[in-house]
C-alpha cells in the first residue's frame, strides 16, 4: 500500500499531534527489507506477532488501563488488546487478527466494528478473527512461521513469543526474528522522531508547569499530580513512560525513588534540592526528562556548585556526541567532568586520572550515562550479539554498549548524588578514601543529588536536543522568580483532588 493513500490517524483531539498509520507501514516495510538481507531465510516466510493482552487486577474483573506490547506496537500501531499481526516477508502483505467479540460487548464495552474498520485504521492488507488465524495462515502456505523471541538486556527477560491454537501444524524458526526487528527499532525514521519531539515537548511543558509551582510545604506527590494531569490533559497522554521519581531534599539521590514503598510522600523543604525525573508517554512513544532545582528558586552555593557541575558534564557529552563515538566513552567523559569538577568543590584531591583508575566517578554517579530511548524508555538494542557489557563499577550499569548512530534517540544524564552507603564505601576503601576530603564530603550528607536528563536524536554530525526546559543555574532562577502561588491552588484544585 503506498504510504500517500494511508488514511488512518492515531489523534486524541485539541492539540494532541496527529499520527499517521504510515509511521507503522513503513516500519514493517524496513522490517521486510531487513529480514530479506537475512543468510538462510527461506522464501515464504511469514512473521507473526502477538499483541499484548487485556489484564485484570489479580483475580478480579477490574481491567487494567491497557498499553499495548511494545514490538507489536512498533509494527501495527494497534491500540486495541488481544491482536495477532502477520506480515509476508517476500511480498511485504499485512495480516491483522482482532479479537471476534461477544453481542455482549456491545452492550458493556460499546459498538463492535466490523474488519472494515480495523483495515483502514490500521491500513492492513487483511483483516481476520484471531480465531481464524491457523486456517488463514494454512491457505498462505508460508515456509515458515518467524516468531519473536529474545533476551531484553535491560530487564533480563525474553520476551513472549506468539502463540495460537494450531501453530504445532507449521514450521517455526524463533531465533531470526529478534535481532533484526531490535535493530529496525534502534534506528528512528522521520514520522517517529516526530512523535518523540512531541512527546518531549509536553513533558518538557509540564516540567517547567512544576518549577513554576513547587513551594517548600508541598507533598512530592502533588508535583507527580501536576506533571500527569498536564501530560494527560494538555498532550492526551494516559501513562507516563515510568513510575514518576519526584525526590526532595536526601530523597533526591534515590535513583528510583517513588515506588510503592517510597511514594514520593515527603513534605518538601525550604533548602532542599528536587529531582524531578518524569516522562509522558504518546501513543507508546517515551520521553525521560529530569530536572533538579532547589524547591526555594534560589540555589545555595553548594547547590550551585554541583548543578553546575553535573551541567558541564551534560554539556560537554552533548558536546561531543556524533555518529561514530563510544557510548562508553561518552559515560567516561562524564565521570572524568565530575571528578574535576569536585577536586574545585573541595570534595576531592588528587589525580583525576587515579582516581578513574580507582572507580572513583561510580561513588558519585553510580549509574550509567544513558540509554536508548524509543516505545520503551529503555529501548531495546543496547548490547545486540557481540557487544559486551564493561564489568566496571558505573560502566556495567550502562544500558547500551555499542557505537553511537545517526538516528538513534538517546537520554543524556550525568548525575551527582550523595548516597550514603557509597560514601561510606569509599571512605573504607584505602584506594579510594585518599582521594577524599572527609570534612568537606560531611557537609554534603544529606544534600540529595542532581540529575540534569535531556532526550537527543543523534544527527549526521552531532545531536538535535529535544528536550526544552530552563537548564542553566540564571534560567532556573530567573524562570522560577515569578512564581505564582494563586496558579498552582487553580490547577491543583481543578483535579479534585
Ligand atoms: N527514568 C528512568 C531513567 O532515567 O532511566
Ligand atoms: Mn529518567
Ligand atoms: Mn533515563
Amino acid at each position: 500500500m503506498a504510504t500517500a493513500e494511508i488514511k488512518g490517524v492515531y489523534w486524541l483531539g485539541k492539540d494532541t499531534l496527529r499520527v499517521s498509520a504510515a509511521l507503522f507501514a513503513e516500519n514493517r516495510w524496513r522490517l521486510c527489507e531487513g529480514l530479506r538481507a537475512v543468510q538462510g531465510l527461506q522464501q515464504r516466510s511469514m512473521v507473526v506477532l502477538q499483541g499484548g493482552e487485556q489484564r485484570q487486577r489479580y483475580c478480579t474483573d477490574t481491567d487494567e488501563v491497557f498499553r499495548q506490547e511494545s514490538f507489536f506496537h512498533w509494527t501495527f500501531g494497534v491500540t486495541e488488546a488481544d491482536c495477532y499481526g502477520a506480515l509476508d516477508v517476500d511480498s511485504g502483505r499485512s495480516l491483522l487478527f482482532v479479537p471476534k467479540l461477544p453481542e455482549s460487548y456491545a452492550t458493556w464495552m460499546g459498538k463492535i466494528h466490523p474488519r472494515e474498520h480495523f483495515k483502514e485504521k490500521y491500513a492492513v492488507d487483511e483483516v481476520h478473527y484471531t480465531c481464524d488465524i491457523a486456517d488463514v495462515l494454512t491457505n498462505l502456505g508460508p515456509s515458515v512461521l518467524l516468531t519473536l523471541r529474545g533476551l531484553n538486556t535491560d530487564s533480563g527477560s525474553i520476551c513472549r513469543e506468539a502463540s495460537f491454537e494450531g501453530i504445532s501444524k507449521f514450521q517455526v524458526n524463533n531465533s531470526l526474528l529478534h535481532p533484526v526487528i531490535v535493530e529496525c527499532r534502534l534506528i528512528k525514521t522521520d514520522m517517529e522522531l516526530e512523535v518523540l519531539r512531541y512527546t518531549n515537548r509536553i513533558s518538557s511543558e509540564a516540567h517547567k508547569q512544576i518549577m513554576k509551582h513547587v513551594k517548600p510545604g508541598h507533598k512530592e506527590y502533588e508535583m507527580e499530580s501536576l506533571f500527569q494531569h498536564y501530560c494527560y490533559s494538555r498532550g492526551g497522554m494516559r501513562q507516563t513512560s515510568y513510575t514518576c521519581i519526584c525526590g526532595s531534599g536526601n530523597n533526591s539521590s534515590i535513583l528510583h525513588y517513588g515506588h510503592a514503598g517510597a511514594p514520593n510522600d515527603k513534605t518538601i523543604q525550604d533548602g532542599d534540592m528536587c529531582l524531578f525525573d518524569m516522562g509522558g508517554e504518546y501513543y507508546c512513544y517515551s520521553s525521560d526528562i529530569t530536572c533538579s532545582f532547589p524547591a526555594s528558586g534560589k540555589f545555595t552555593p553548594d547547590q550551585k556548585a554541583i548543578y553546575e557541575a553535573v551541567f558541564k558534564s551534560s554539556r560537554a557529552v552533548l558536546d561531543a556526541l556524533k555518529p561514530g563515538v563510544k557510548w562508553t566513552d561518552m559515560h567516561r567523559l562524564a565521570d572524568r567532568v565530575h571528578l574535576e569538577e569536585l577536586v574545585k568543590v573541595g570534595i576531592l584531591h588528587g589525580s583525576v586520572e587515579d582516581m578513574q583508575k580507582e572507580h572513583l566517578g561510580a561513588v558519585f554517579m553510580p549509574h550509567g550515562l544513558g540509554h536508548l530511548l524509543g516505545i520503551d524508555v529503555h529501548d531495546v538494542g543496547g548490547y545486540p550479539e557481540g557487544v559486551e557489557r564493561i564489568d566496571e563499577p558505573g560502566l556495567k550499569s550502562l544500558r547500551m554498549g555499542r557505537l553511537v548512530q545517526e538516528r538513534m534517540v538517546l537520554t543524556v544524564e550525568p548525575g551527582i548524588y550523595f548516597i550514603d552507603h557509597l560514601l561510606d564505601r569509599a571512605l573504607a576503601s584505602d584506594a579510594q578514601c585518599r582521594f577524599i576530603n572527609a570534612d568537606v564530603l560531611a557537609r554534603f550528607r544529606g544534600f540529595g543529588g542532581v540529575r540534569i536528563e535531556d532526550d537527543v536524536a543523534v544527527t549526521a554530525n552531532g545531536v538535535e536536543l529535544l528536550t526544552c526546559v530552563p537548564r542553566t543555574v540564571e534560567e532556573i532562577e530567573d524562570f522560577m522568580a515569578d512564581r505564582d502561588e494563586k496558579s498552582f491552588s487553580s490547577s491543583v484544585s481543578s483535579q479534585k483532588l
